[in-house]
């Protein structure tokens, strides 16, 4: 053991990255294919691309920036979030990420010792930015049989039967594995719970502009509401490290405690990174929707793919790059089926055990070009097809 031992506990007791994991997978297995990552295929706008590449040599770029982000681009977020979102009393703080505004929102929210409340099957990452700072009692809720939405009848009883009082309620909108989208009225009674039992509501929307089938995502504000938002998935910018918090503008001192964690976390985010956001905005919100429509394409390769596993067993996919499938009733050890589909099969995803459900796999439909994808959905359907046939033989 020697130093292992000297080791934080609240790094060794955090979940392993799954995604750390599954590139390690990945690397083992020559000529595999993802459908693993949540990623996109796209690349930032062109045009913004090209001003950002005249930017380099100007020497703001390499200085530090305002922590709350540049003045610019938190103008052009707040007049997006006025427009877009409705919200229209919330300031905004630029982070490197959705997920390092998660963690900075933890960090200004909540105690070590405090109770917090998810969904399962939970965004694995929300799950060990609780972990990582010490907020290790994490009620996970069901989300309905059918169609996998938060039940709020459950986050009602347990807000006021628990004492103290969890501190915080996390949903992603739409869905981090599952792609289920949350309709509004769910959302705002899920607020109305929220504010009743005096608790913060943090709501992801890193997947905002990835709707199907002429479903609208939608936005809530008040006093007792975040919202995260990212860059990284709408334009292609996974790399670039841009998200931002829209956070109740109404809330004394809200942004002074956000800001003694963002100066020690990033300091600001990458100043070139929010030039190409902000260049990125300037392509308009059709950019993002041109790119995501082709998308139900792969969707409804993968749900082809998935149907060896029988009716009802895939779920989610209204919205973001995820559908959502149970393995048959014997593989509970989730892990042992994605190691087996990557060894004999080359195609990878995610275990549902590292959100919270074993026995399911997360497959994302947002990596790869129609073709690609539809190779891959090949490789996945055999997999399947001969794991519910005659199971994990090798
Ligand atoms: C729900 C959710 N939130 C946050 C993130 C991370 O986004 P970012 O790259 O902006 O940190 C992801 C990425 O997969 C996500 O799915």
């Amino acid at each position: 053991m020697g130093s292992y031992g000297m080791l934080a506990r609240r790094a060794v007791e955090t979940e392993t990255p799954i995604m750390v994991e599954i590139q390690k997978l990945l690397r083992g297995v020559k000529g595999a294919v993802s459908l693993a990552q949540g990623v996109v295929y796209w690349q930032p706008p062109k045009q913004a691309l090209d001003k950002v590449r005249d930017l380099v040599w100007e020497p703001s770029i390499s200085r530090y920036g305002a922590d709350e982000g540049i003045p610019e681009l938190r103008e052009a977020l707040i007049k997006k979030l006025h427009q877009e979102n409705k919200l229209t009393r919330s300031s905004v703080m630029v982070t490197a990420g959705a997920n390092q505004a998660f963690v900075n929102i933890v960090l200004t929210l909540c105690d070590a010792g405090d109770s917090v409340v998810m969904f399962a099957p939970y965004y694995f990452n929300a799950y060990m930015s609780f972990q990582m700072t010490g907020v290790t009692s994490i009620l996970v809720g069901p989300g309905d049989p059918k169609t996998l939405y938060p039940d709020a009848d459950w986050l009602e009883r347990t807000l006021r039967e628990t004492k103290p009082t969890p501190k915080l309620v996390t949903v992603v909108n739409p869905g981090n594995p599952s792609g289920t989208y949350i309709p509004e009225p769910l959302l705002k009674r899920i607020s109305d719970i929220c504010r009743h039992a005096g608790c913060w509501l943090v709501v992801d929307n890193t997947y905002e502009y990835f709707m199907y089938d002429g479903l609208k995502h939608s936005c809530i504000e008040g006093d007792h509401i975040v919202n995260i938002f990212s860059f990284s998935k709408a334009y292609g910018m996974m790399g670039w490290r841009v998200g931002y918090i829209a956070y109740p503008s109404d809330v004394d001192g809200f942004g002074a405690q956000l800001l003694k964690v963002q100066d020690n976390i990033p300091i600001c985010a990458s100043i070139i990174s929010q030039r190409l956001a902000l260049h990125s905005l300037e392509a308009g919100t059709e950019w993002v929707t041109d790119q995501v429509k082709d998308l139900v394409k792969n969707r409804s390769l993968l749900l082809d793919a998935l149907s060896p596993l029988g009716e009802g067993a895939v779920k989610g996919g209204e919205g973001a790059i995820y559908l959502w499938a149970k393995l048959p009733e014997k593989y509970l050890e989730d892990f042992e089926v994605v190691r087996w589909l990557a060894h004999r099969h080359e195609v990878v995803v995610i275990p549902g055990s590292a959100c919270g459900c074993p026995g399911h796999v997360r497959v994302s439909f947002g990596g790869l070009r129609e073709d690609a994808c539809r190779f891959a959905s090949e490789r996945l359907r055999k997999g399947l097809e001969e794991l519910v046939r005659d199971g994990m033989v090798s």
